[in-house]
Parts: C-alpha cells; structure tokens; sequence
C-alpha cells in the first residue's frame, strides 16, 4: 500500500453489523437456538459489510473528474455538478468519508487514480481493456455510446461520410479512440483533440472542424443548448460507465461496489440518473 499515506475509515454496515457480532460471541446458552442464527446472519454480514478503507486523505474520498462534460459534470457556481458529483456524494457519505473532488484534464485522472493523488475516477469513464491494465473498475452504473454530431444540413449522414473530414473528439477518450483506430477505417483529413467536450462542441460551431464524436448524453446537451446542431440517429459504440480505482486499493472498490448494489437497490442510483439524463 505505498501509496496511500492515510489510514483508516472503518466501512460498517452500521451498529446492526456490531450488535450481532456482540451475540454471535455470547455463551449464553439458555438462547443457543438463536444465538447461532444469529452468528450465521453475523458471518455474512460481515463478508462484504466490513472491511478497512484506506484513502489518499484520512477521512477524505477524493475523486477525479473533467467538469466539462454536462450532464455527468459541469461546473455551476464554483461547484462540481451532475450525475457524477452526486454519486460521489451519496457514495461518501455511505463510506463515511466526504467526498472531494479534483478537476483536471480527462487523460490526468487514470494516471492521478495510479499515482496515488486521488482514489477514484468518476468522469463518464468507459471500461475498456486498454485502461484496466492500469486501474480496476467498479461494477458499471451507466450505459452509454459514441455519437456523430454535425451542424444541421451536414453532408456527413453516416460514419462512411468522415472520410476525408476534420473530425473533432475530446483527447484521450473513447472518441478519441474510435477516429484514430485504423482498424475501424475512417480516413479523417484531420483529427483535432480539445481538453473537453464543451470546447469540442464550440469548435463545431464555429466551424473549426466539421463534425464530432462524442458520448451520447454530452451530445444531447450540447444540441439542446445551441441552435444549428444535429445527433446522427446511429451509435458508432455500446459502452459502460464506472469508477476507476487503484489497483493497489482492492478494499475500496469492495466497497464502492457494495454501496453501488445498495443505492442500485433502494432506488438511490436510479433517482439520480432520473434527474439528470436528457431525453431523446
Ligand atoms: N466516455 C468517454 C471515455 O471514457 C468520455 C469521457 C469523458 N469524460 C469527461 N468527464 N470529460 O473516454
């Protein structure tokens, strides 16, 4: 653990995981019956309810993100806000920790989650191969997909016509990486990279670059926010959204998986999403 300074939040499922164990350890044994109910129920709270929680700051979840990419993040008043800000929240509060956020350029955060300057990533990340050689995911809380976006009355109608088009992505993302793989045959005349979503979608109308490849949900923000934009109706990719977390931290992950299948459970992640998602 070399790169965690900090020790220690204690993760409980709360005083019912400790109340039980005090019985599962009792030798009453006029209440023998129920006792060992009771440390049966004790045992498998305590597999996946209890475990030691080491994070960068003691008492601190601090998570990284690129605030630029409505409506997973943006900023609103000198505040991180969205659908990842509010999961990290609720994910903070559930650990007992308070949650921090770190915004920084999207291709800082995995290298920030490894170097040990922050816990997690929580940025609208796709799980892919190429980045869990570097970081573990948590279990996905969103799907997702890679669209086109072009100005209205584009002559590009599909991913056939990028072909010999300055295309604009958001660097180091699954955009990114969909334009620049050869293996899926676009012959972009250019490739421009931006530091965010926001300022891709800028370009665009500004005539900069003539189409761009964007996650779906930014897309839709970005159209309904300005005049003259189009989705192409077709997905280039099906993708996931989790949390990135240092390989070096198997017991926050453990429970930032725990908490997710909680808030999964009792409707928490789903209010969330409710709240923010555009529709069609
Ligand atoms: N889903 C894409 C990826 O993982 C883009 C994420 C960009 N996120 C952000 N907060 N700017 O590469």
């Amino acid at each position: 653990m070399k790169y965690f300074r900090a020790l220690t939040a204690v993760v409980l499922a709360g005083a019912m995981t400790l109340s039980l164990a005090a019985c599962g350890g009792s030798t009453d044994t006029a209440e023998s019956a129920d006792t060992s109910a009771e440390a049966e129920a004790t045992d498998e709270a305590s597999d996946d309810t209890e475990a030691v929680v080491t994070t960068v700051e003691e008492g601190q979840f601090i998570w990284g993100t690129n605030a630029s990419f409505p409506p997973y993040e943006s900023i609103d008043n000198n505040e991180v806000v969205g659908i990842d800000a509010d999961i990290a929240a609720e994910l903070g509060a559930r650990l007992g920790l308070e949650a921090v956020v770190e915004n920084m350029e999207f291709d800082a955060i995995i290298p920030a989650v490894t170097s040990g300057k922050i816990d997690v990533g929580i940025a609208g990340m796709t799980v892919n191969e190429e980045r869990l050689v570097n970081v573990n995911f948590s279990t996905p809380y969103v799907e997702a997909g890679q669209v086109i976006v072009v100005p209205e009355g584009s002559d590009i109608t599909s991913v056939e016509d990028l072909n010999g088009k300055i295309i604009g992505v958001q660097r180091g993302t699954t955009g990114d990486d969909y334009v620049s793989d050869a293996e899926n045959g676009i012959e972009a005349a250019e490739i421009q990279r931006f530091s965010s979503a926001v300022e891709t979608g800028q370009a665009l109308l500004s005539n900069k670059i003539e189409v761009i490849v964007i996650d779906n949900q930014p897309a839709k923000s970005i159209v309904n926010a300005n005049e003259g934009l189009e989705i192409l109706p077709e997905p280039l990719t099906s993708e996931q959204y989790a949390i990135c977390v240092s390989k070096d931290n198997e017991a926050l992950l453990d429970a930032i998986n725990a908490a997710l299948a909680d808030m999964e459970a009792d409707g928490t992640l789903q209010a969330i999403l409710d709240e923010y998602l555009v529709e069609d």
